[in-house]
């Protein structure tokens, strides 16, 4: 009988490694963890903890990175057998048709440039603090959207002008992409070094100082309405903090420019994923059994509650050093992943042909990276984006579906073709991630009714350039399922 197996594109015709190929394993590593720990620990845990949870935010912790491993799992078969940047939309084209691909890689881009101008805006909250601690007033109206409000029917001008220092980040961020993929790993690596030593501090020295009876009762009585506290509390909270977790499937992005993609993005997806779900459950005991957790909904949770032992006076600068270092990172892959998102879906012909140009010296997609720099910097300049920041997980959580949907097509459909990485146990790993993934999806759309009609127009407006552009264009999936 014949070995099935999937069919690369030709590496000369496809001109295919026209990306640099610099990254090996712990690059990759370093880029899961370089998107992964940023606002979600250090800004909605706090929220999650004091307005769902109480000290049960650690089982929402547990619930949302069960999920993620689940997906992780199936990410790393994907990346093992189809090293291309699509990611998840790679793997929607190659397993559910053109329609699909394009859903997906629509999503992709509330979790990767849309996340991007969400977190730049959280960092620019971080950053006008951090300077007022040092005596610097940062004008409020160039450090805010011009456009406010949390609903539809809410939004109305700020009187602010632009959030300058947001759009700064970006920018920069933006130039260091394109200059080359081997300095922006350099780059991204002592950002990662920086912001995962300050959060072993804060679990080192904040553990001592946890009291027991901060965290009792350990699920507080649900009040009434969904969402606040008891076990509907837990589901909401497991849904916010979802948004902690994303970023360990951006290391399938570097599919292009990692050396050994096959043997190395399921280490960078399930090594960086480890990691960091190791040190999110440090972060969550010490969160809550350091300090009251009635109090923690602040714009700063970790510095505020290490802020009330006198003995840890020394670390709250240090903390907010890394929470301004972490988010700026995950802000950095945020853009690195949407640029190479954008790149296969060129190169697919679903997007002009633009983004797929590559700069003969630096050899990075740098058209592509400028737009999506563009766009990112004009949604965090003007943009209201706590109406958007939900879709960024309602739009990774559908990607995440369509992965571990995908794997089980695969497993049917090409049982026999070349698995560097096998999921275990597929047929519970892969459905059981769906049902996490809806799970938490559910949860956001019943506490956040608003984020269904919001991924509607999100919807709504992807199938109008679909139809204006992508269907006219797209070429057939280059990963054809094939028997040899
Ligand atoms: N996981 C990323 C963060 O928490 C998106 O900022």
């Amino acid at each position: 009988m014949s070995d099935a197996s999937l069919t690369e594109p030709n590496p000369v015709t496809e001109s295919y490694h026209q990306l640099h190929r610099g990254l090996g394993p712990v690059n990759l590593i370093m880029i899961g963890i370089g998107s992964i720990i940023g606002a979600g620990i250090f800004v909605i845990a706090g929220t999650a903890a004091a307005e769902h949870a109480g000290p049960a935010v650690l089982i929402s912790f547990l619930i949302a990175g069960l999920g993620c491993l689940f997906t992780g799992l199936c990410y790393a078969e994907f990346a093992s057998m189809i090293p291309e940047s699509g990611s998840a939309y790679t793997y929607a084209y190659a397993t559910m048709g053109r329609l699909m691909a394009w859903f997906i890689g629509w999503n992709m881009v509330l979790e990767y440039l849309v996340s991007a101008s969400t977190v730049s805006v959280g960092w620019s909250g971080y950053f006008v603090s951090f300077l007022h601690g040092l005596g610097i007033t940062f004008p409020p109206e160039l450090a805010n959207a011009p456009i406010s409000g949390t609903s539809f029917s809410a939004i109305h001008l700020s009187g602010a002008i632009i959030n300058l220092p947001a759009v700064v980040l970006i920018i920069a961020l933006t130039v260091f992409l394109v200059v080359g993929v081997s300095e922006s790993a350099r780059f991204n690596a002592l950002m990662v070094m920086i912001k995962t030593g300050i959060v072993i501090l804060v679990i080192t020295f904040g553990l001592p100082y946890v009291h027991v009876a901060n965290l009792h009762p350990f699920i507080p009585p649900n009040t009434g309405t969904f969402g606040k506290f008891g076990i509907s509390g837990i589901l909401a909270a497991s849904g916010m903090i979802f948004f902690a977790y994303i970023g360990f499937e951006a290391v399938s992005v570097a599919a292009l420019e990692a050396k050994n993609p096959r043997r190395d993005l399921p280490i960078g997806i399930l090594g960086s994923l480890a990691i960091c779900t190791v040190l999110y459950i440090g972060m969550a005991v010490v969160l809550t059994g350091i300090t009251d957790w009635r109090t923690l909904d602040v714009a700063n949770p970790v510095s505020f509650a290490i802020g009330k032992i006198s003995n840890l006076g020394w670390l709250v600068r240090w903390v907010d050093v890394g929470a301004l270092v972490g988010l700026a990172s995950v802000v950095f892959v945020s853009l690195y992943g949407q640029s190479r998102v954008f790149y296969s879906m060129a190169r697919d012909g679903f997007l002009p042909p633009t983004f797929s140009k590559v700069h003969p010296r630096f050899r990075t997609p740098h058209r592509g990276t400028v737009i999506t720099g563009f766009f990112a910097a004009l949604l965090a300049a003007v943009f209201p984006l706590d109406i958007l920041a939900e879709l960024v997980s309602v739009g990774t959580l559908l990607a995440f579906i369509a992965v571990c949907g995908g794997i089980m097509i695969l497993r049917i459909t090409t049982p026999k073709a070349k698995r560097s990485f096998k999921t275990p146990a597929v047929w519970f790993v892969a459905p059981a991630g769906v049902a996490t993934c809806l799970l938490m999806m559910a949860s956001l759309f019943r506490s956040s009714p608003d984020t269904g009609s919001r991924l509607v127009l999100w919807t709504v407006l992807g199938l109008i350039i679909y139809f204006v552009y992508g269907v006219w264009h797209a070429a057939p999936s280059k990963w054809k399922v094939a028997n040899e």
